[in-house]
């Protein structure tokens, strides 16, 4: 399980991240940090000694896409993201980039949206099969996994069992899911067969998110009863 660290300042990121450390296998860094932090954000919390996914989610130019891919990875990070639908070109410049030591997760269909806003964007649905194109984009460019819904993760298997699949849209109660669309459990993630968990306020913002991250560990492992 990944922790998102979406707080608006470093020095209570990193407290945060001390302190959940001992009980999740690494940290997120995205843009709400890298906005108010810049990439030392990514060089403080990597040096914890845990991976980082700098979830920059980039989408330009290949030129200036890897660019600002070999940045976050000269300050560490394990992965960076960036959006599959930004082309074929610009995530293999990105793959090359990264190097060896950093994976590329290419961002599929964000949580946040919903069937409806790809009619609207003009993507032709059902959205599984947006997710499945965009899979099949990232993984010949050299992707190392996708970002996903955990509804999805069929799909992304289905493309290769070798992609990773990462879903954020956790949720412990998915009657809380603010501005997510596509929720599930630590459960229902585990048994679609997602291989990175990631989880945001639902530990960042619980009153004792020490607590609430050995929760979601432990529901993590156990098999669901449906
Ligand atoms: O707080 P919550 O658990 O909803 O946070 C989810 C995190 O995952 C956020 O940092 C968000 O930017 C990120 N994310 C996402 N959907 C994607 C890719 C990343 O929610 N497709």
């Amino acid at each position: 399980m990944l922790v998102a660290l979406d707080l608006p300042d470093l020095e209570r990121a990193e407290l945060l991240a001390r302190r959940l450390a001992p009980h999740v296998g690494g940290f997120k860094v995205g843009l709400e940090l890298m906005a108010s932090e810049g990439p030392e954000a990514i060089s403080r919390i990597s040096a914890l000694g845990l991976p980082v996914f700098a979830d920059a989610k980039l989408h330009d130019i290949p030129n200036t896409a890897a660019a600002a891919a070999r940045s976050l990875a000269g300050r560490g990070a394990r992965w960076v993201t960036a959006h599959a639908s930004g082309s074929p070109a610009m995530l293999a410049a990105v793959v090359e980039a990264l190097g060896e030591d950093t994976g590329l997760l290419a961002v599929t269909v964000l949580t946040s949206v919903a069937d409806a806003d790809l009619a609207a964007l003009g993507v032709a649905g059902p959205l599984a099969d947006q997710v499945r194109r965009l899979a099949l984009v990232a993984e010949e460019a050299g992707a190392e996994g996708v970002v996903c819904a955990v509804d999805e993760v069929g799909v992304v298997k289905e493309v290769s069992e070798q992609l990773l699949a990462v879903t954020p849209g956790i949720r412990v109660d998915v009657s809380r899911s603010h501005d997510q669309r596509r929720v599930a459990t630590p459960q229902e993630a585990v048994a679609a067969g997602a291989d990175l968990l990631v989880v945001g306020r639902a530990i960042t913002e619980a009153p004792d998110p020490v607590q609430a991250a050995m929760e979601v560990a432990d529901l993590a492992k156990r098999t669901p009863s449906v």
